[in-house]
């Protein structure tokens, strides 16, 4: 082994193995430009994640129900200045049809995503979730944005069993400057009032946002691992043509599983995604994350018919495709990759 590689093994047994890892040595591998330092990392998450985890994948059921939203994130499609988008709400009769069919795959947990759709009524989304949890032996996964802690805690109450709020960066400058009118607080706030009401709680970044830099990238993942989350979205950045930012280029895919490598040595145990978003740039990225520490897919089961109208960014993979559909191509992908569908609900292993 030449000096460098060995450098880079005694680098990953440190981040492997301290609490929080330094700063500095999470930066050796993001800021690498030798491939054999890469496929060291990308080698050492894969095992990391067979240790942790094992070889199961687990699938979750994703329905976007709401593409309304008040809030004007600069990256995100459905921002609401973005007048070009035809906005749809579904019924909860449309929702549990839905859920009726991420239930016919034998999919075991359900993710509810929206935009933040000042409309949600909270005593509606109660409803659904028990008769939801009612119907299946299903976990449901929240991802509606930042609410107050009662709206949480009634939904905890009708049996919500976790929920998804990215913390998109961590440098609050740039969180600043991409969410005019939002607070980088308010959004711990509500990642804490989650943990403490007993959700399982995912969080997660997008990866190449003008500005970003990789020392902020290291503290994203030193985040990751303090706030001991259960769940990590790692997507890019996919430059949006009805948003401010249209004209900057998209994230790196490279970059991107390179946190994904990271966070999963660091994290341990941790449910991962091989993201939508990493999987609509060109290139088989989808196999690349669940070959790097990815542990999770996510079908889309959101009605063709809106499927496109919820263009957080564009060239969605598999917009034409019913979730049945989406999900086979994913049992396909996985046997491909010589894993398994795990069905269980795929709480976080403690
Ligand atoms: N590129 C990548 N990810 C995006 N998201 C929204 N817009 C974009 C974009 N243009 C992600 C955000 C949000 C999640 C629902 O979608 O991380 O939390």
């Amino acid at each position: 082994m030449n000096d460098e590689i060995h450098h880079a093994e005694e680098f990953l047994d440190r981040i492997e193995q301290d609490d929080t890892p330094a700063g500095s040595d999470l930066e050796y591998f993001l800021a690498a430009s030798n491939q054999s330092i890469i496929e060291r990392l990308y080698s050492r998450a894969d095992s990391a994640r067979k240790r942790h985890i094992g070889n199961g994948i687990y699938l979750r059921g994703l329905i976007e129900f709401s593409s309304f939203c008040r809030n004007r994130c600069l990256y995100c499609g459905l921002n609401r200045n973005n007048t070009s988008l035809a906005r749809y709400r579904m019924t909860s009769e449309e929702i549990l049809k839905a859920v009726d069919s991420v239930a016919s795959c034998r999919i075991s947990t359900v993710v509810l995503q929206s935009g933040e759709d000042d409309s949600l009524d909270h005593i509606w989304m109660r409803d659904l979730i028990s008769e939801i949890r009612n119907r299946h032996n299903m976990a449901v996964t929240l991802s509606l944005g930042e609410w107050e802690y009662q709206a949480y805690a009634l939904w905890k109450e009708a049996g919500a069993n976790r929920y998804l709020l990215k913390i998109e960066t961590t440098d609050r400058d740039l969180y600043d400057r991409l969410h005019p009118g939002m607070s980088h607080q308010n959004r711990l706030r509500c990642l804490r009032d989650l943990r403490s009401l007993g959700y399982e709680v995912g969080s997660g970044i997008i990866v190449g946002l003008r500005g970003q830099t990789v020392a902020s990238l290291c503290r994203d993942i030193q985040f990751f691992k303090e706030e001991n989350l259960d769940m990590i979205g790692i997507g890019p950045f996919i430059s949006h043509p009805s948003t401010e930012l249209c004209k900057e280029s998209s994230g790196d895919a490279e970059m991107t599983l390179r946190v994904l490598a990271l966070t999963r040595i660091v994290t341990k145990t941790t449910n991962i995604p091989a993201t939508t978003a990493i999987a609509s740039l060109d290139g088989d990225f989808r196999s690349q994350a669940l070959k790097c520490g990815a542990n999770v897919l996510m079908p889309i089961f959101t009605p063709v018919l809106h499927k496109s109208s919820y263009e957080i960014y564009p060239d969605r993979s598999c917009t034409n495709e019913e979730g049945v559909q989406y999900a086979e191509c994913l049992f396909r992908l996985a046997e491909s990759l010589n894993r398994h569908i795990d069905y269980s609900k795929g709480d976080r292993k403690k």
